[in-house]
């Protein structure tokens, strides 16, 4: 089975076809994701809040995405693994360095920050010691705070501008994938035309270059909660490995996202 490398992704970008992705935070999911030819596994910080039940993803550790990585990988032989750094481990050039380095020992074939233009130098820090980035931009959970709660972003022309320039900044730093989360179809369109890198969007509109959702959205089993821009796949299937399967499907053909799962 070829495993999925980060010039296989450009390579469907390139193709137009779409990159289908799901967090897996365990061995058991991670190897049904990736039994059902999952591109992409990211090891999200939002295990946080689904795992840890915590509100927010900022009390997330390394140590925390680390061992879900580790376990991630074990349950993985296709699929590519991608690590979130979490909260304020990114802070400053020797943190970055040596927490990144604990994500990539742990399995991780990449990492993902959060963040924009001010990110450059710390990506491309990272690209020559051997450590690929993706960025993560839009709705950035990380500064829930600063945004005063989960909130789409770049509706304002001048905010959707700043955020071309910004992925247009992550890429000219060296980022080889970005992130694109609750920002309006528009938007997510431009930045995808923009990037020669692959965009995966969530909540980003059906343009971006392929599609990720955290797991427990995807079948419908978060807390009281289902966010507009996910779909309850086990609800509609009754089953996992169906479920995923049609997920796949669905981000494959484009019929996921719909405009209902969208943002204008
Ligand atoms: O932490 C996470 O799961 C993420 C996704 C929402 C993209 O960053």
């Amino acid at each position: 089975m070829k495993k999925v490398t980060i010039s296989g992704l450009q390579a469907l970008k390139a193709a137009g076809t779409k990159i289908s992705a799901l967090t897996a935070y365990d061995a058991s999911f991670a190897k049904m994701f990736d039994e059902q030819h999952i591109d992409v596994l990211l090891i999200g910080d939002s295990l946080g809040m689904v795992l840890q039940g915590q509100d927010d993803t900022l009390p997330v550790t390394v140590e925390d995405v680390a061992y879900h990585t580790r376990a991630v990988r074990r349950g993985t032989s296709r699929a590519f693994v991608l690590a979130d750094m979490p909260f304020m481990s990114y802070a400053t050039p020797a943190e970055t360095y040596q927490n990144a380095a604990k994500l990539m020992a742990a399995g991780a074939s990449m990492v993902k920050l959060e963040g924009g233009a001010w990110l450059g130098e710390t990506i491309s820090g990272l690209i020559e010691r051997g450590v690929p980035v993706c960025g993560h931009l839009g709705l950035t959970p990380q500064s829930v705070h600063v945004f005063g709660g989960f909130k789409v972003q770049g509706r304002e022309e001048s905010q959707a501008a700043k955020l071309v320039e910004d992925a247009l900044a992550l890429e000219r730093a060296g980022a080889q994938l970005l992130v694109l989360e609750c920002v309006p179809t528009a938007l997510g369109k431009a930045v995808s035309d923009a990037l020669t890198i692959p965009v995966i969007g969530i909540g980003a509109g059906p343009h971006t270059d392929g599609q990720i959702l955290v797991m427990h959205d995807m079948f419908g089993i978060s807390a009281n909660y289902m966010p507009k821009f996910s779909k309850n796949y086990l609800l509609e299937t009754g089953d996992m490995r169906q479920a995923v399967q049609k997920y796949i499907e669905e981000v494959k053909s484009g019929a996921f996202p719909a405009p209902s799962q969208s943002f204008e």
